[in-house]
């Protein structure tokens, strides 16, 4: 193994550089650190080589609570997410069978009519910021799966989940500071309140309340709400920015979209519509940087971390890797598509080569992402709705979507515009 690399990663907007992880040094066999810069009890990892021991080590090892409650600061509770040990696994494995392929497709006729009614009250003719079309979209969704919410609940908790998100700034002792700490305190308070009455009406319902208290050592109410928070949370924000950036990189590629158009079918199975969605997932995963913190001092592939020390994994730079994929900041489908069909020359691109963790945009290992199906199915159905219906264009002069990171995840800094308008009359 030889010695870890440090990368800066380069700024920069759009398609090409996504802001992280475009100077990376990466070799494919080695361990390497990727930006932002390493600063003491902190490191950035990127590449296969470290990802496999990554995804594999022991919540006592690297500890999945710990990592994300630094980003969330604890204010949404716990669940699948941010829980370690016999919690999680016992959490993980009454919901997974809520989550199966088989079991989301289930749902694909309410999110197709929960596209619609939004999809009307969107404007035609005039550039449309896509994040916030889809992002409210997904929340909708996720809350009516997951909470039997309906539009006006799911509207109050999605603000509600803005304020504790992006929590004002201001120090407590100061008035700015205390004022802020006061209105955290009511969204918090609001949210258990609606969570509590979304768990007294999901008794009855074959969903994750039911699943939760099924448990030998069932969790209190309180942690089933908490539980049914973290699924909306990890379910609106990925599904909101990946179906975003999808829609937008089709605004881009004309040819592209045109193709996912004319393949028409069924989106869940659709192979034009899988190998833009698999592209887009490289390029701008939404969970850009995993983050963890060691428990106890961890060998990393030759790197020694201490006790202590929060460690990231960079998705977004291994996803980037030149020695991994070519043309790597380049959008081009057919690396999927060659793939799917078996065509690809040997060598020709880097996901062949490389195997499964040179890409890991919903995670690897036994805590891959549980909502894998149901965010890929959404994703797809908003794309292959909105096709059907809208030309997507980005004309000139619309500012390109920068990147920036809400924590771990990636949000865009500047709006994700595209034009949409009617095909038909
Ligand atoms: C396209 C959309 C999505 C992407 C890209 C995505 C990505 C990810 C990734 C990368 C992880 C691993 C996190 C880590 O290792 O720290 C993860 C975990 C998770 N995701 Fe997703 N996700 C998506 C949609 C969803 C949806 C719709 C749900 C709702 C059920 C969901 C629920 C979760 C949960 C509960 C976990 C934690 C799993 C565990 O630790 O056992 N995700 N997701």
């Amino acid at each position: 193994m030889s010695a870890p690399a440090v990368g800066v990663p380069a700024a920069g907007a759009g398609e090409g550089a996504a802001g992280h992880g475009a100077g990376c040094p990466a070799g494919a066999g080695r361990v390497h650190l990727a930006g932002p810069p390493v600063g003491p009890g902190r490191v950035h990892l990127a590449g296969p080589a470290v990802a496999e021991r990554f995804f594999a080590a022991g919540d006592d090892e690297l500890s999945h609570a710990d990592g994300w409650n630094a980003v969330f600061g604890g204010r949404f509770g716990r669940g699948v997410l941010n829980l370690d040990g016999e919690r999680h696994r016992s959490c993980r494995q009454a919901l997974a069978p809520l989550l199966r392929r088989s079991a989301v497709k289930d749902h694909q006729d309410l999110i197709t009519e929960l596209l619609a009614r939004a999809a009307r009250k969107l404007p035609v003719g005039t550039p449309v910021d896509l994040h916030a079309f889809t992002q409210p979209l997904a929340f909708t969704v996720a809350a009516r799966l997951f909470a039997g919410m309906d539009e006006d609940e799911a509207n109050e908790l999605l603000a509600l989940f803005g304020e504790l998100r992006t929590p004002p700034a201001g120090e407590l002792g100061t008035p700015g500071g205390n004022r802020a700490a006061r209105r955290v305190g009511r969204a918090r308070r609001r949210v258990r309140e609606m969570l509590r009455v979304a768990v007294g009406r999901l008794e009855d319902v074959d969903g994750p309340v039911r699943r939760l208290r099924a448990l030998p050592d069932p969790p209190p109410d309180e942690l089933i709400g908490e539980n049914i928070a973290i699924l909306i949370l990890a379910g609106y924000e990925t599904t909101g920015y990946l179906s975003a950036r999808l829609l937008w990189l089709l605004a881009r590629h004309p040819r592209e979209q045109q193709a996912v158009r004319e393949e028409g079918g069924d989106p869940s199975t659709a192979p034009r519509l899988d190998a833009v969605f698999q592209e887009t997932a490289r390029l701008h995963p939404p969970l850009a940087w995993l983050p963890r913190r060691a428990r106890s001092h961890l060998d990393l592939g030759g790197l020694q971390v201490p006790a202590g020390t929060e460690v990231f994994y960079s998705v977004s730079n291994t996803q980037r890797d030149p020695e991994l994929f070519a043309d790597p900041h380049t959008f081009r489908p057919e690396r999927f598509a060659e793939r799917a069909t078996g065509d690809a020359a040997e060598g020709s691109t880097g996901a062949e080569r490389h195997g499964r963790f040179a890409l890991t945009p919903f995670g690897a290992g036994r805590r891959i992402c549980v909502g894998i199906h149901l965010g890929t199915l959404e994703t797809k159905l908003i794309v292959s709705g909105l096709v059907r219906e809208f030309r997507l264009t980005a004309p000139d002069g619309l500012p390109i979507g920068d990147v920036s990171h809400n924590g771990s995840t990636v949000t865009s800094a500047a709006p994700l515009l595209a034009r949409l308008d009617w095909l038909f009359g």
